[in-house]
């Protein structure tokens, strides 16, 4: 998994480093990005990290912000007073799609009075419709510090199944069948096979994988605190159920330590769709067309809920990997 660079790719990164510093332009990376983006950003984190840096950007003229489209919209809303550009417009995040203002419409309807907590996966037009929003890293979280009996929750069914596996507010699913298509691809038997091939490693999985994986994993995370934890343990070994781009990441800064894939087809394509020679084109051309806005009926509402989620703990790490520039 250790990856080689070219020199064209070397080249690339120069030419983006050097226009960077021209343009004032800080680079906000998720942990999912090609390693070659991770390299040459300014910040590489999980969606948690990613929004609370974007709410203390000073002194940049631009953000460039790699990472599915959600991700960079929390940017716009959270730093309002620079452009913030996409390298891909076309990054969308097929979870986010499940459910619409309409659907969480429908299910307060049911459910009067419940407040709505929204994974951050969302669209802007959902995001309107809800109370609070959570992150994989802050979700239990939030949901506690509502001091509530239930909440209505979504898109993702296997983070919900997470959540009500830590606390005991009750959670009624917006959409059932709302899910990461990446996170689904780890199953059972893919873990129990690599546990017994590797009986020391330390098992970590996202909160959107299914329950039965997170149940038989050792820990279940953030990608945030997957860094964390590969970085603090003493353990040598580590089987990760998570996008291969986290995977990347790991390896290349603990080479002293063995990063298992639990399944390396697991590639999200969307957040794949950022490149070198795109980022270098939004910081050569500024294309009007890459520029990141949340339509004015919805920025003051998501702003806030944001606001309120950037104060909630959350299990973001306290290491956070600063990428090397
Ligand atoms: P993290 O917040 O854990 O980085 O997850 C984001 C995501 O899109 C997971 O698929
Ligand atoms: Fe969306 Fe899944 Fe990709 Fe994360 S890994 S951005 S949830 S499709």
């Amino acid at each position: 998994m250790v990856h080689s660079m070219t020199n064209d790719c070397k080249d690339l990164q120069e030419k983006i480093l050097k226009l960077k510093k021209e343009r004032k332009a800080l680079i906000l990376a998720h942990n999912y990005q090609i390693i070659e983006i991770q390299e040459i950003a300014d910040f590489v984190g999980d969606s948690l990290q990613l929004a609370r840096k974007s709410a203390e950007v000073h002194g940049y003229e631009m953000i460039i912000f790699a990472g599915v489209k959600f991700m960079a919209e929390m940017a716009a809303i959270l730093s309002p007073d620079v452009p913030v550009y996409i390298p891909d417009p076309n990054a969308l995040c097929p979870l986010a799609s499940y459910i619409d203002a309409e659907k969480i419409r429908q299910k307060k309807r049911e459910y009067p009075g419940v407040p709505v907590v929204v994974y951050v996966n969302t669209t802007a037009e959902a995001k309107s419709e809800a109370d609070y929003i959570c992150t994989s890293g802050s979700a239990v979280e939030v949901v506690e510090s509502l001091g509530v009996d239930r909440v209505i929750f979504g898109p993702d069914a296997n983070l919900a199944e997470y959540v009500r596996s830590h606390t005991n507010v009750e959670i009624i699913d917006i959409d059932q069948r709302g899910h990461c298509y990446v996170h689904n691809m780890f199953d059972l038997n893919m873990l129990i096979e690599l546990k017994e091939k590797y009986p020391d490693a330390v098992a970590i999985a996202h909160p959107e994988c299914l329950i039965e994986v997170q149940e038989a994993a050792d820990l279940v995370g953030s990608t945030g605190m997957m860094v964390r934890t590969v970085a603090e343990s003493d353990a040598k070994v580590f089987i990760i159920a998570t996008e291969m781009g986290l995977l990347h990441q790991l390896q290349k800064h603990h080479p002293d330590k063995k990063i298992i894939p639990m399944y390396e087809g697991a590639v999200c394509r969307q957040m794949k769709k950022h490149t070198l020679e795109k980022l270098l084109d939004v910081l050569e051309n500024l294309p009007s067309e890459n520029i990141v806005t949340v339509p004015d009926q919805y920025a003051p509402h998501i702003r806030g809920i944001l606001e309120r989620m950037n104060k909630v703990k959350g299990q973001g790490p306290a290491v956070a990997i600063e990428a090397e520039s």
